[in-house]
């Protein structure tokens, strides 16, 4: 696959002095995960299949389910309580919401309207994103424009998913692979602070059948036969989604990297996207990044597409696992199709 080329923007994280201007700097994370743990070998009870399969085809072993009554607008909404109690923030400080989602409460209003209501973020602008997997990466460059621009203070991003309502309970193929989940970042311009240096976005709409959910908009609205063909599910063709996300990931973490003019050495930390431990592999070969650098925690949690690397984010700054100063290279991919990467200075 060849990304589009953007203008290159020759900065050095590692030379501080050539930070004279504004910066987007991540003032704090946070993340929430449901209580109610789905395990490889409670799922065998619904479809056919064994722990061993997921285990060796995705490296997931268990993920999380929402409650009933437990929506994404709550799960976004406890996330960013936490990345708001870990910055000092209050919800009158917050100037501008955007969730990322492909399960939003509903189609509107916006589920980032919904989580301003229920944080009392009364001050803030909010709107939805909608960029599968890559979302969070979306939602942070998208957030840095304003923060650069002087529009805006304090930015609140947030990747949240209740993905158990559009996963097909009966599909082996799919149902094995996501869980719920919402991470969320605080982007603000700290004066002499380090933050998100750059970050790149990328999409190619021809081969979005690969990945999607076939009804419920205006093409298929909801009716009776929609229903009966189960076009209100998630459907994936896994064997060329996998394919794609390889490409992508590395093209996107090489564009990067390349406008730091930093090497793959020099990342502290490789944040991909949660989706399969033999894509991770795949794109960490590629890379010629070293085991230690990547970080995963989708064993516990499976693919919780927009939420994914938020929710790690904030599981590696929470562990204290990331150090001042530490770089963070963020990869993603996702439906659309849509790919993503960020370089972080912690
Ligand atoms: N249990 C047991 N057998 C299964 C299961 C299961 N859960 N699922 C599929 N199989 C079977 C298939 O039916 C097939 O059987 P067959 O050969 O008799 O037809 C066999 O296992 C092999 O299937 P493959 O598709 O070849 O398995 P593969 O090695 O490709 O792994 C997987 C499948 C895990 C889905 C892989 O292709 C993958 O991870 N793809 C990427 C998925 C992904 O990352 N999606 C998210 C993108 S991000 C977003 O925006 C949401």
């Amino acid at each position: 696959m060849t990304l589009p080329t953007r203008p290159v923007e020759f900065v050095n994280p590692r030379a501080a002095n050539e930070f004279k201007a504004r910066t987007c700097s991540i003032r704090s994370v946070g993340s929430y995960l449901p209580e109610k743990v789905l395990t490889n070998e409670a799922i065998t009870k619904l479809v056919d299949t064994s722990d061993e399969w997921i285990t060796s085809r995705t490296g997931i072993k268990e993920r999380r389910i929402a409650a009933e009554d437990e929506f994404t607008s709550d799960l976004a909404a406890n996330a960013a309580r936490d990345a708001m109690k870990k910055g000092g923030i209050t919800a009158e400080e917050i100037d501008l919401i955007i969730v990322a989602t492909i399960t939003p409460d509903m189609l509107f209003p916006s589920t980032a309207c919904l989580v301003q209501q229920i944080i009392g973020a009364k001050n803030a602008a909010a709107f939805d994103l909608e960029a599968a997997c890559s979302g969070f990466v979306y939602a942070l460059e998208i957030g840095q424009q304003f923060i650069m621009s002087q529009t805006y203070n304090t930015v609140l991003v947030i990747g949240a998913e209740k993905l158990s309502t559009i996963i097909d309970w009966e599909d082996r193929n799919t149902c094995v692979l996501f869980g719920d989940g919402a991470g969320a970042a605080i982007l603000q311009n700290i004066p002499n602070s380090h933050g998100l240096l750059t970050a790149t976005m990328g999409a190619d709409g021809s081969k979005g059948e690969l990945l999607c959910m076939p009804a419920g908009g205006s093409k298929i609205p909801a009716s009776g036969d929609s229903l009966k063909n189960r076009l209100h599910y998630l459907r994936m063709d896994g064997k060329e989604t996998f394919k794609n996300a390889v490409n992508a990931m590395c093209s996107a973490a090489r564009e990067v990297l390349q406008r730091c003019q930093i090497d793959i050495s020099q990342v502290d930390h490789i944040i991909p996207h949660q989706a399969n431990q033999r894509i991770i592999s795949a794109v960490g070969d590629r890379l010629k990044a070293k085991e230690e650098q990547l970080f995963i925690n989708l064993d516990k949690y499976g693919n919780t597409s927009a939420a994914s690397v938020a929710i790690a984010l904030d599981e590696a700054a929470t562990s204290g696992r990331l150090k001042r100063g530490d770089i963070i290279l963020i990869v993603v991919f996702g439906a659309g199709l849509t790919w993503g990467a960020a370089v972080i200075e912690w």
